[in-house]
């Protein structure tokens, strides 16, 4: 037996009790006489105490130890002197009667502490030690109980657990596939599924009626905070059902995961559709947790000979409250923030509604006081309040404007992580044209069902097509994202052919999926979580890596196993890859 109890559950009503614990040593400190350790295990932390008085040998047994050494030790319980009010345990500690060392450590390249003094890289290359850490270890708990709750939730609901093959073939809709290639097939290759999207409709052709999958997906795009290029979804389909159905659903999810994760009731969603989203928030994921809405103001800029507004497809305002007393240094660095490469703004226009209620703006000798004010009154502003003005290209200056509308949210403290604020945002265009290729993509995915009534202007007027396709946005980020899918072959073939596929293709590419549905598919529709991000979010962390055992770096490496690696030559010839290894530095 290595222990009978575990570090972190022992109280004072079992002090005088014998108990045998097992363990990484935490720390050890020594005072005088008395040495004290203390040890770590997934529950918590227990203090060990030695007394060179009362067995002197184990004592210097102790003494010999060190960061991180597995040890198993016996004692009996008692009441601390100094007790430690933040640990579960610190009313206690262990009088040691024997320890055992069950392995030795070397020092570990970074401290096993909340505030680590390990940097990412070397976290990274010793996340195994990492994960040791509370912090990181809870994050990995966390998920674990949102996975479990999902499954309770939609195991209670009728949902089955399907599985889905990883191996399968690569469709030319998304982002980049992974490729595996084929040693029984030389010269073919599968991909890594970026989802399981075709099966689980395939699996609603097949009557499962209800199905879920937390399941991982593969997608080679470049990776950001809120990305990894191995992710994982929580995946649903259900059929017989319409937009209302899944939302309702899912909505019902997330507060269900909600409150058990964090004892929250949340109130009913609201739902925006996308053309507002764009409109007054220039972004199909809106943080909702404060206003802070878009104004336009193209009309009552023009023909004032301001050449910048007046050549503008597009005038913007969002009103900062209480910030006309900004310097003149803060309104350099939104400047700065807004011409920054990745935001790409050439310039940024204030209005300063002073509190006696004059106005001046960086636009002076173009503007009147008068036409100031009637931008402030379309703007709701109030004196103490600031304007901040961009202009361009509608879609761009929109964007522009979505980053530093999030950026003074920020700076105003309106982005508080543990108040949650979820969204539907619906209607999105099923259609996105890519203007350089002259063609359309399909916004969410060729599947998709446009809305029955924007069905007739798919000829005519393809791009205002609007589609049953909704995401879940959580404080200004995209939780989910589903659609109600295509399930008559002939909307599905006008698709297909809408998005540039000739017959030919279409049926080498999809054609299993047009087959099916030949044989009876039922109307159906379904929607993915990212539970990375959903994790992450409950967490309040930064980036969906820290909620994620063992992630990626963000050129893609797994730093610890040295992944992507070269292979050899022989396993090259096998796979009938012919790949000169020395053009490749
Ligand atoms: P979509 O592509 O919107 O939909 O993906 C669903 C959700 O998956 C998460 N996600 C990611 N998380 C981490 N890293 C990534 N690289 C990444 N990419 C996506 C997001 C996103 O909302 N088959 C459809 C779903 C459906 O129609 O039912 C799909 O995959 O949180």
């Amino acid at each position: 037996m290595y222990r009978n109890r575990t570090c972190g559950e022992l109280r004072i009503a079992d002090v005088n009790k014998e108990v045998t614990l097992s363990g990484w040593v935490h720390k050890i400190r020594k005072m005088g006489g008395m040495t004290f350790i203390d040890l770590r295990d997934r529950y918590g932390v227990t203090q060990l105490s030695f007394n060179q008085e009362v067995n002197h040998d184990l004592c210097e047994q102790a003494n010999k130890l060190a960061r991180e050494y597995v040890i198993q030790v016996t004692g009996k319980v008692a009441e601390r002197s100094s007790k430690n009010q933040n640990i579960p345990t610190g009313d206690v500690e262990i009088a040691a009667t024997a320890i055992t060392v069950l392995n030795a450590a070397q020092t570990p390249p970074f401290t096993i502490e909340t505030e680590t003094d390990g940097g990412d890289d070397l976290r990274m290359k010793y996340r195994y030690l990492d994960l040791r850490r509370n912090i990181v270890r809870k994050n990995l708990e966390l998920r674990h109980k949102i996975a479990f709750e999902t499954r309770k939730y939609l195991d209670e609901r009728n949902f089955l657990e399907v599985e889905t093959p990883v191996l399968i073939g690569s469709t030319p809709e998304g982002a980049r596939d992974f490729i595996v290639p084929s040693r029984m097939n030389q010269g073919e290759f599968y991909a890594l599924p970026q989802s399981p999207q075709l099966f689980k409709q395939l699996l609603m052709v097949s009557g499962f009626d209800r199905y879920f999958q937390i399941v991982k997906c593969f997608r080679d795009e470049d990776l950001r905070a809120d990305r990894q290029p191995e992710f994982t979804q929580i995946d649903c389909e259900m059929s017989f059902v319409g937009q209302e159905d899944i939302l309702n659903m899912f909505e019902g999810l997330t507060k269900h995961l909600f409150k058990t994760q964090k004892g929250i009731d949340l109130s009913d969603f609201p739902r925006m559709s996308y053309a507002d989203a764009m409109k007054y928030y220039g972004s199909d994921k809106p943080d909702i947790r404060f206003d802070m809405k878009f104004v336009e103001l193209k009309d009552l800029t023009q023909g004032r000979d301001f050449a910048v507004f007046d050549s503008s497809e597009y005038v913007g305002a969002i009103c900062a409250q209480g910030c006309a007393v900004y310097t003149r240094k803060q309104l350099d660095e939104l400047t700065d923030f807004v011409k920054r490469p990745q935001i790409g703004a050439k310039g940024l226009i204030y209005v300063r509604y002073n509190e006696d209620g004059t106005l001046k703006s960086s636009v002076d000798k173009f503007f009147s006081e008068d036409d100031l004010k009637l931008w402030a009154e379309r703007c709701n502003a109030k004196p103490g309040d600031l304007l901040l003005v961009l202009s361009g290209e509608t879609e761009k200056a929109q964007k522009q404007l979505s980053e530093l509308r999030l950026e003074m949210g920020a700076r105003l403290g309106l982005r508080d992580k543990n108040n949650y604020k979820c969204l539907w945002v619906v209607d999105f265009p099923l259609l996105e044209k890519d203007e350089e290729l002259n063609r359309f993509f399909a916004k969410h995915h060729p599947f998709t069902s446009p809305k029955p009534e924007d069905i007739s202007l798919l000829d005519s007027a393809p791009e205002v097509v609007r589609a049953n396709a909704y995401d879940l946005v959580i404080n200004g980020v995209e939780v989910g994202g589903g659609s109600i899918r295509i399930h008559d072959s002939a909307l599905q073939k006008k698709i297909f052919s809408v998005l540039g596929f000739t017959e030919e293709r279409a049926q080498e590419q999809f054609g299993f999926l047009m087959n099916a549905f030949k044989y009876g598919a039922p109307p159906h529709g379904g929607i993915a979580f990212g539970l990375d991000r959903l994790v992450s979010l409950f967490a309040g962390l930064d980036s969906i890596r820290d909620c994620i055992a063992f992630p990626k770096n963000n050129s893609g490496r797994d730093m610890m196993i040295d992944a992507p690696s070269k292979i050899e030559q022989e396993q090259l010839d096998e796979l009938g890859i012919a790949l000169n290894l020395k053009e490749i530095k």
